[in-house]
């Protein structure tokens, strides 16, 4: 799959895995794309955790009680680093989301499916209990989470606004 067709076929999958395995070697070359992603600085603030031991998955699933995380076959833990890295300014969001960005579209390259959880372990300290459960330092913090696996049942893909409402050439146009 080429990089574009990896673009427009990755979407965000909420539902149920089916039963294929992620192999390790997938796994490593998927965290190899996050660590390959640009970070400010170069300062390289996010650090991942790939996950395929199921009974650690059900933990997890238990933690973040979502179909898509109790089916997983796999998961990959992007934890974070809020220190500084230029003057008083941080940039570790940007980094994690530039770092996963690159994982999703390579899983999608693999033909597996993930839904990027953020907003979802927000709440309940959730991030804090999964950060515990894997041992991260108390300075890090688990920020995105993702489940992965081959899709069970297929799913909408969430639409777009046209290119207008998003984007112009040279000056400001229609976009909303
Ligand atoms: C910063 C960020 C946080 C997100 N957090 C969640 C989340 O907690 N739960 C969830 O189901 N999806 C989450 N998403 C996925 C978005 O809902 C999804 O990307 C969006 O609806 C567009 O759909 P698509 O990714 O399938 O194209 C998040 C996406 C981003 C970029």
């Amino acid at each position: 799959m080429d990089l574009f067709e990896a673009i427009s076929t990755r979407s965000c999958y909420r539902g149920e895995f089916n039963d294929v395995p992620v192999p390790r070697e997938i796994l490593t070359q998927v965290i190899e794309t996050g660590i390959l992603a640009p970070s400010a600085c170069n300062k390289q603030s996010p650090s991942f955790i790939g996950i395929d031991d199921p009974e650690l998955i059900a933990k997890i699933a238990e933690i973040t009680p979502m179909p898509a995380c109790k089916t997983a076959k796999a998961m990959i833990v992007c934890v974070s680093d809020s220190r500084p890295v230029y003057g008083d300014t941080t940039f570790y969001k940007e980094d994690c989301a530039a770092a996963v960005e690159n994982m999703l579209l390579a899983l999608t390259s693999f033909g597996y499916s993930s839904v990027w959880l953020d907003g979802a372990l927000r709440r309940d300290n959730i991030a804090e209990r999964i950060g515990e459960l894997l041992g991260v330092p108390l300075h890090k913090r688990v920020q995105i989470l993702l489940p992965i696996g081959v899709p069970a049942t297929t799913a909408p893909k969430a639409g777009r606004l046209s290119f207008e409402k998003r984007a112009s050439f040279n000056s400001w146009g229609d976009q909303e």
